[in-house]
Formats: C-alpha cells, sequence, structure tokens
C-alpha cells in the first residue's frame, strides 16, 4: 500500500462517520471500498492532502487518472488559490470555439457551469448524460482548465469542454454563439471575495445575470448555492430581483426536494456535490441552495 493508501485506510471510517453525522450525507461503504482498493493497487492520487479524500471518494466512479498530470507541464501545486478578476490579464474575452469541434453534437442543449473549478463536477454529469446534453465549464484559473481538459481527453468525452475564461466577460459572447439552446446555467460556491471594498470582484454581477436570462431557453434553469449565507442572500437577491423573467422553483419535480421555509433547498439536486460543497459539509456548514426556471413569457 503507497502512502495514499495508508492516509485513506486511517481516515475513511473517520470521515465516514463525521460526514455522516455532520452533513448527513453518506459516503456509500462502497465507494469507500473502491477507493481503498484503486490505491491498493499502486494508484497515486496525488491530492490526498487533508479533506480531498472526501472529494477523491465521492468521484472515484470517475476514475481520473492523478498519474498522468504528474507527467505534463500542469504544475498544479503553484497554482494560486484566488485570482483578481478585474485585473487586466483577466479582461481579455475568450475565444470562441468551432463548437463543430468541440462537441460531436452541438445542437443539443447546453449546461454552463461558472466558476467550475476542477471541472470534477460536471465531467461527472456529462459521463452520465453522454447523448443528451453538452456541457461548459468556465474557469478563471487556466491549470484547473488544463487539466481537466487532460481528464474527457483522457475519458474520451465528447458532450463536455472546458475554457478558460473570465465568465463575467466572456459568458454572453461564448453562449450567444454556441449553435444549440441553453438550458441550464450552475454558479456553485463562487468565491465569497468578504471585503466589502471586493465585492466588486464576485462574479454574480448585474451584467452576467442579464445575460443568463437573455439567452437562457423558456423553461431552462438555473442553479446557485454558496456555503456562505451572505453570498447566497446577495445571488438569492439578483435572480429574485428578475421575478418578471425568471421564477424560484419551491419544489423540484424530478428529485421531490422542498425548499426550507427560508426558501433554500436542503439538498443538492444534481446527484452529485461540488467539491468546496464536500468541503463545506464536512466541515459541518450549511449550504444555501436556489433553483430558477425561465419563464415562458420573457423574451
Ligand atoms: C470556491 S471555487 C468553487 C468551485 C466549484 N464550483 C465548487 O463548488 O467546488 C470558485 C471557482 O470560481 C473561479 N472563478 C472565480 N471568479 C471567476 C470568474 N470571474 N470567471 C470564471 N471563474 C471564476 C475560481 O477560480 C474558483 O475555481
Amino acid at each position: 500500500m503507497n502512502y495514499a493508501a495508508v492516509v485513506a485506510a486511517t481516515m475513511a471510517p473517520m470521515i465516514q462517520r463525521r460526514v455522516s453525522n455532520k452533513a448527513q450525507t453518506l459516503i456509500s461503504p462502497r465507494i469507500i471500498k473502491r477507493f481503498l482498493n484503486n490505491n491498493s493497487r499502486g494508484r497515486n492520487l496525488g491530492e490526498v492532502r487533508g479533506s480531498p479524500v472526501l472529494v477523491a471518494m465521492e468521484y472515484s466512479d470517475l476514475n481520473l487518472d492523478y498519474n498522468s498530470i504528474n507527467d505534463t507541464h500542469i504544475d498544479m501545486g503553484r497554482m494560486r488559490q484566488h485570482v483578481n478578476p478585474l485585473t487586466s490579464t483577466f479582461m481579455v474575452p475568450a475565444e470562441i470555439p468551432d463548437w463543430k469541434q468541440v462537441y460531436s453534437d452541438p445542437s443539443l442543449p447546453l449546461m454552463v457551469d461558472i466558476g467550475t473549478g476542477s471541472g470534477r463536477f460536471l465531467i461527472w454529469l456529462a459521463n452520465k448524460s453522454p447523448d443528451t446534453r453538452n456541457y461548459l465549464g468556465l474557469e478563471i484559473r487556466r491549470k484547473m482548465v488544463e487539466r481537466a481538459q487532460l481528464w474527457i481527453k483522457e475519458m474520451a468525452l465528447s458532450n463536455i469542454y472546458f475554457i478558460f475564461a473570465n465568465a463575467a466577460v466572456s459568458f454572453e459572447q461564448l453562449v450567444s454563439t454556441y449553435p444549440g439552446p441553453l438550458m441550464f446555467v450552475s454558479i456553485l460556491c463562487p468565491d465569497p471575495y468578504f471585503k466589502k471594498r471586493h465585492h466588486k470582484r464576485r462574479v454574480v454581477q448585474k451584467p452576467l445575470v442579464d445575460s443568463i436570462l437573455k439567452y437562457l431557453r423558456p423553461g431552462g434553469q438555473v442553479f446557485v448555492q454558496s456555503d456562505v449565507l451572505e453570498v447566497a442572500i446577495d445571488m438569492r437577491s439578483q435572480f429574485d430581483a428578475e421575478s418578471h423573467a425568471i421564477q424560484h422553483i419551491d419544489t423540484l419535480d424530478s428529485s421531490g426536494i422542498l425548499c426550507d421555509d427560508k426558501g433554500w433547498l436542503p439538498s443538492n439536486p444534481m446527484g452529485i456535490r461540488t467539491e468546496r460543497e464536500i468541503h463545506a459539509e464536512f466541515e459541518g456548514a450549511k449550504v444555501y441552495r436556489r433553483m430558477y426556471q425561465k419563464r415562458d413569457i420573457f423574451s
């Protein structure tokens, strides 16, 4: 057993107890077992430091190859945790890809994940629905995008693509050129930029909300969440302010999930949690979620 497997073996029972106690979210013994099996075959997780082990377990279905990353020029260790999206480097619009080269069927409905981070969340979804939807992840940290692109190449997925982009600058141009309908936008645990003078760095600003509403097809949905109440309320008030165009969904028919009395969804309806969400719930934090649907009459 390598070092990662020893760490995992030691932590797994503790993690399972802690997660189920604090977040009422169970990682099944089957997933833990598969994770440990993978490691005992000599797999180098590369990122097994602290709670990322929990992420690796939740995403163990994907069997992402962490070894191959070490063979590339991508140095994840030297990546910055936060960037300032308002600096001139990040103001350059992303290049519009040739969508026919990007997706095997560019007419499929599109889901865009804004601030997608590592991309595991979107890869998991794309892997589940290879023929029904295309997935586009926008991320402002280039190395994250490079690694995610490597993963989808290895998995030979042709319904998902990641772009190094400042969503505030490039979202509208990207979705306006996509040939199919924009049906889903997610903004999950965006960077909070706590200081008041940094609030303008937050990704959810009025122009982005307007672009989402402009290009989302009627019936299309927007899913937002944050483990920081202030950020969740900020996003909520910006989308609630557009109630003529988009309505808050109180009950999700597909999953039967109901909002609590404050209007927050108690669990993630996507079938998988994001990495930030996993860390936050592991720490015992509440995650505040809202789902919206575009009205038919808005144009
Ligand atoms: C806290 S992480 C959350 C990642 C992921 N959504 C999750 O829930 O695990 C926020 C991500 O948004 C990215 N980000 C911040 N501002 C952005 C912007 N203007 N455009 C695109 N990505 C952005 C950050 O680099 C970071 O990866």
